[in-house]
Order: C-alpha cells, then sequence, then structure tokens
C-alpha cells in the first residue's frame, strides 16, 4: 500500500497526512480554508478551541527541529490537546529500541496523534500502517521524501499575498536534490494549477528528470528568476550529502545566493520565501531575507493555523463548507468554521 492510499479513509476522507502526492485540490483548499478560520481565532484574546479536548498528541521528533516542532506544538495547544514533546534519539533509540516499538510504547500510553518526523524517507508510512485504525499519523518531514504541512504552509503564504496560485509562475531555488520541503510544494503547487513551477540550482542538485515532476529546470539565476512571482529558497541540506555537491560556498553564492541584484530579475511584486533555517551569506542575502518583498516569518506564523486545520480534519474535524473565492480572498475571510 502506498503513503497515497494509506493516508485515506473508506470515504477517501484524509485519516493520515503523510504526502501531498494523490491529494486533489479540493483536499488542499478544504485544508487552506479551514487554516483561515484558525487565523481569525488567533486574533482573539483566547486563542484555544475545543477541537482536541482530551486527546493525547505525541511530537516525536527523530531529527532536529525548532519552527517545525514549536508550531506543531502551540497548533495542538490552541485545539486543547494534551501534548508531549519527544526527541527519541536521545533515549529511547540511543538504546537500541526500533521505531516501531517505540511507536508500540507510547500508544500504550492511550497516544491519539502522532506527529513524526524522521531522516529516513518512509518512517511516517511505517507507523502509519502499524498503528491501530483510530491512531493518527502526520509526517513533520521524513528524510529527502515530503514535509507536507511545510508545503501546505507555503500554499496558504502564496494565497495570501499573491492570490490565486494558478495565475503565478513560482521559483524554487537551491538544493532541490536533498530537499523533501521541494517536493511537496511541487506537488502542492501542481495540483493547485500554478501557472508555472521552475526550479533552479546548479545540475549537481537537481535530481535527474526532474522535468517529469511537471517543473522547469534552470541552472542560471537570470534566466530562472525572469519574470516569476514567488520566489522560494531553500538551504544547502549538508546533513544529507555525502561528498561535495558545490565546489565552495563562497562560489554557491555568486550564482545562486539571492542578493538584491538577482530579485530584481523577478517580478517588482514578487514574494521571497524560505522554509528555514535561513543561511544567510550562503543561499539568502540579509538585505532579501529582512527586505520588503520577504514573508519569511508570515509564513512560520501560518504554519500554527495550518497545522491546526490539518490535525483538527484528520482528527475527526467535519469538512468546513467551502465558498467561492476569487484573487486575494484569503485575507481577511472569516467566512469558514472548523466543525
Ligand atoms: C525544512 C526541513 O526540515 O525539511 N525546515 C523546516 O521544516 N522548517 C528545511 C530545512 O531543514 O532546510
Amino acid at each position: 500500500m502506498t503513503s497515497t492510499d494509506i493516508q485515506f479513509d473508506a470515504q477517501g476522507q484524509l485519516k493520515h497526512f503523510l504526502t501531498i502526492e494523490g491529494l486533489k485540490r479540493d483536499h488542499i483548499l478544504q485544508i487552506l480554508d479551514t487554516a483561515q478560520s484558525f487565523i481569525t481565532l488567533a486574533k482573539k484574546e483566547i486563542k484555544k478551541a475545543p477541537l482536541l479536548r482530551g486527546k493525547t498528541v505525541v511530537n516525536l521528533f527523530f531529527e532536529s527541529s525548532t519552527r517545525t516542532r514549536t508550531t506543531f506544538e502551540i497548533a495542538a495547544k490552541r485545539l486543547s490537546a494534551d501534548v508531549i514533546n519527544l526527541n527519541p534519539q536521545h533515549s529511547a533509540t540511543s538504546k537500541g529500541e526500533t521505531l516501531l516499538d517505540t511507536v508500540n510504547n507510547l500508544e500504550a500510553m492511550h497516544t491519539d496523534l502522532f506527529v513524526v518526523r524522521h531522516p529516513n524517507s518512509g518512517a511516517a508510512n511505517l507507523i502509519a500502517k502499524h498503528v491501530p485504525p483510530h491512531v493518527r499519523i502526520i509526517n513533520a518531514g521524513d528524510g529527502r521524501h515530503a514535509h507536507p504541512t511545510q508545503a501546505m504552509l507555503d500554499m496558504f503564504t502564496i494565497r495570501a499575498h499573491k492570490g490565486d496560485v494558478a495565475n503565478l509562475r513560482v521559483a524554487i531555488v537551491g538544493d532541490i536534490l536533498h530537499s523533501r520541503v521541494a517536493r511537496s510544494q511541487i506537488h502542492a503547487l501542481a495540483a493547485l494549477g500554478a501557472a508555472q513551477v521552475r526550479v533552479i540550482a546548479p545540475k549537481t542538485l537537481l535530481p535527474t528528470e526532474v522535468e517529469r515532476l511537471g517543473v522547469h529546470p534552470y541552472t542560471d539565476m537570470h534566466e530562472g528568476l525572469h519574470d516569476v512571482d514567488v520566489v522560494i529558497m531553500l538551504r544547502l541540506q549538508r546533513e544529507r550529502m555525502n561528498g561535495a555537491f558545490v565546489p565552495s560556498e563562497q562560489e554557491f553564492f555568486n550564482l545562486y545566493g539571492l542578493t538584491a541584484d538577482k530579485l530584481a530579475y523577478a517580478k517588482q511584486d514578487a514574494i521571497v520565501m524560505h522554509p528555514g533555517p535561513m543561511n544567510r551569506g550562503l543561499e539568502i542575502d540579509s538585505s532579501v531575507a529582512d527586505g520588503p518583498q520577504s514573508v519569511i516569518l508570515p509564513q512560520v506564523t501560518y504554519g500554527i493555523a495550518v497545522r491546526m486545520a490539518v490535525m483538527a480534519l484528520i482528527m475527526g474535524g467535519k469538512p468546513v463548507a467551502r465558498k467561492r473565492r476569487g484573487n486575494r480572498s484569503t485575507r481577511g475571510s472569516d467566512e469558514t468554521t472548523p466543525a
């Protein structure tokens, strides 16, 4: 069974959230619209909804993380769940316990939802296949494979700042080869019918036959950034490289680092995104990271609402009624109510 099949129940509703592959446009819009209602909640004095009251959420992070783990924790707490954070790398796993034994033990404590980050591709799928039917799994990043909630918060950011994704040219720049974020973004942009998706990197950091994913590859920033609406920068994933993929950091910055000069190739009102952690002076210059076109910090804020939406939907929140919306309609909308 593939992760695409395993994440749906018999009625075709999302049960686990493992990958963007196989999601339809409507699934994605349902999550984005539900997230919009949680943005409204975050502006209230009491930022809590009772949707996960009495539920236990375990953040099971086998790899380090700042933004993703913290925003998942805040998201679960805003939904009134009890949340435990675990880094088994430093406890059970270091004592030789297998992944599934760790999960079995936590499941014996009546965990309802596991949020899993793991250095190996397929770890979240393995757990999803193993747990009893009432337990839910969210993939918070597995190896190079997928990081679906990051892609969802990126889609939310694009919609909030640039309107309908279908009208937009998007460039993803940097270490595409090792990036689970890029893979999930490419699937999400395809499902939302983006006008064009480009990937820009040295040949050594582009997957072979990347065109098969429906993207246009470029090795030159001037050509690749020409007239794009959205620029997404990625970090060099050194922890996933075996050997040198770029001749030198200085040369990589000279050719691919996003400076104000290079950003000028994109549309004048293009936005700049980055999933973090950023390496200033390597893939992005501070003048751009902190500049007026950057939406890097709003991405983090939206991440809470998007993760709340995913948790609420897979834990049995009823689908929200979607209203037709045009460009920029995610701004300030208060029309959806999570069940
Ligand atoms: C990304 C990840 O972990 O895949 N970061 C994140 O989740 N915010 C990207 C990265 O580590 O470069």
